[in-house]
């Protein structure tokens, strides 16, 4: 690939999205939120859509819906998101992205294992499943979403354990991952670290 790539994996909630924008806006990368091409999938098999199928069609304004980001969307891309057929069907588009000029950030759950093996940068952003839930909650919260503390701590495990015990591309630190916990950090301290690794490398 001609481009900079950087791979950042983890579980939900760990501020990955805020970390991969920020990433992203530092070094002048394009960044790509691979969940939204599982939530984008789920939104349609919501819809009635057979999900191989709605994989293989989707585009690229499929992605610029508000509504992606709500529970019930979450939980049915991490059912989609077992489904092999799926995440072949998304390999492409991710690994044409990957390669861009100018270098990109890609943020999901398999990207330094299987979408990006070769990535010149790979961090796995985590936290506790606590800290997680809670920041999540306050994240719904702020947008008229009133599900419990309880329930978004159960939904973040419901998917925890999904994406982690599945056959393909199961959630995993590649071997040569960098692992963030910011469970502890501020976004600022959080960003740093990652900004400083790639740093290590570029
Ligand atoms: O990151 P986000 O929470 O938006 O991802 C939604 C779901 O999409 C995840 O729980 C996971 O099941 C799936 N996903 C995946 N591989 C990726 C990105 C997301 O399986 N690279």
């Amino acid at each position: 690939s001609d481009g900079f790539t950087v791979a950042i994996d983890g579980p939900a909630a760990a501020g990955k999205g805020t970390v991969s924008k920020a990433v992203a806006a530092h070094f002048g990368f394009s960044h790509l939120d691979t969940g939204l091409l599982y939530r984008a999938v789920g939104a349609k098999v919501l819809a009635g859509m057979d999900a191989a199928q709605a994989a293989q069609m989707l585009v690229a304004d499929d992605l610029e819906n508000d509504s992606l980001r709500t529970p019930a969307v979450a939980q049915a891309a991490s059912q989609v998101a077992v489904i092999p057929q799926v995440r072949a069907a998304l390999l492409d588009f991710q690994r044409g992205f990957a390669a861009r000029a100018g270098g990109a950030v890609l943020d999901g759950r398999d990207i330094g294992t299987v979408i990006c093996p070769e990535a010149h940068v790979k961090l796995f952003v985590t936290a506790s499943a606590e800290v997680r839930a809670q920041r999540r909650f306050s994240e719904l919260s702020g947008r008229g979403i009133t599900d419990s503390i309880e329930q978004v701590l159960a939904d973040v495990k419901a998917r925890d354990a999904r994406d982690m015990e599945r056959a393909h591309a199961p959630l995993r630190p590649a071997d040569d991952a960098t692992i963030i916990d910011t469970s502890r950090l501020s976004i600022e301290q959080a960003v740093a670290a990652a900004v400083a690794a790639v740093n290590a490398v570029r």
